[in-house]
């Protein structure tokens, strides 16, 4: 049987579209964006007004389902987590975290969200992005704490995420590369202990906020948590810290969908 040069086009023309249909549905890498350089990162830290809570249940629960369909449009592009603030944060209930290859993205998401039921009951206290990048102390650390650094913390669900934006002042900047360094070895071996309990993503935001990095960390041990901070308080590097927090942001982790039941319920 011989194909026209119609029909073949046809074909082809239906190969491109399956594909596209295809790379579409199957989402954007998630572990990939989690761990790349480049990635960007946009955190919104909301609180919830008391009118959402005079809408009847069912009301509710179908802004929620509006929620999840949004998410679900953008799905090819932004990985989104929440995490539920309500009762541990001041003003707060939810924060509401995007990662993707590109701050229009997450822009275009965080634009589609409030424009839902739910998300027109949401103020933004606090918006901060950032970007990933590649370490620029570790290559200058010993070897044997660069061994100790690729130790991978506990596996499983971590209760609590905390987030802490982190400003330097003028002098870290302009101090010489092997001062910091230096400085820098000693946040590290200050730090080393908890590297188990305590899994930290550290974000870049100098120019997209008024902070310099967005640190982020997940625990289910919040009392070493606490050492791990006293520990690092106690380093020449924090005498560098103008901002340290203002606000600290807690709350626990949970997936998506458990989080809008308990703002449905
Ligand atoms: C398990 C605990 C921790 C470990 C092992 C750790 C280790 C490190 C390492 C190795 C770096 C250098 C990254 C690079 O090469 O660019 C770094 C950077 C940094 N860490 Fe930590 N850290 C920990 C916890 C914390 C905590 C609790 C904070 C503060 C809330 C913090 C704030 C920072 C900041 C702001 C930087 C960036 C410094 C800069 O680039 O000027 N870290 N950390």
């Amino acid at each position: 049987m011989r194909l026209s040069w119609g029909c073949l086009a046809g074909i082809a023309i239906w190969l491109v579209v399956l594909g596209t249909a295809r790379s579409a549905a199957a989402g954007v890498d998630r572990d990939k964006l989690m761990s790349d350089p480049g990635t960007y990162a946009t955190f919104v830290v909301y609180e919830l007004d008391r009118d959402w809570w005079k809408l009847a249940r069912p009301a509710r629960a179908k802004a929620a389902k509006e929620v999840t369909d949004v998410f679900g449009k953008h799905a090819d592009k932004v990985v989104v987590d929440m995490v539920l603030l309500r009762g541990l944060t001041d003003r707060a209930d939810l924060l509401v975290r995007v990662h993707s290859t590109a701050l229009a993205h997450n822009q275009e998401l965080l634009v589609a969200f409030g424009a839902t039921t739910f998300g027109r009951h949401l103020a933004s206290r606090h918006t901060w992005s950032a970007v990933t990048k590649k370490p620029n102390y570790v290559p200058s650390l010993p070897d044997d704490m660069k061994a100790t650094l690729k130790t991978q913390p506990e596996p499983g669900p971590k209760a609590y995420a905390i987030l802490i934006p982190v400003k330097k002042d003028a002098a870290w900047w302009v101090a010489p590369q092997d001062q910091r360094n230096a400085m820098m070895k000693e946040h590290t071996a200050a730090s080393l202990a908890s590297l188990v309990p305590v899994k930290r993503k550290l974000y870049h935001a100098s120019g997209f906020a008024d902070v310099d990095f967005i640190t982020y960390f997940e625990t289910s041990k919040l009392d070493e948590f606490n050492n791990l901070i006293i520990n690092l308080m106690k380093v020449r590097e924090n005498r560098h810290n103008a901002q340290f927090g203002g606000p600290v942001v807690i709350g626990t982790i949970h997936p998506v969908d458990k989080i809008l039941a308990v703002f449905a319920s």
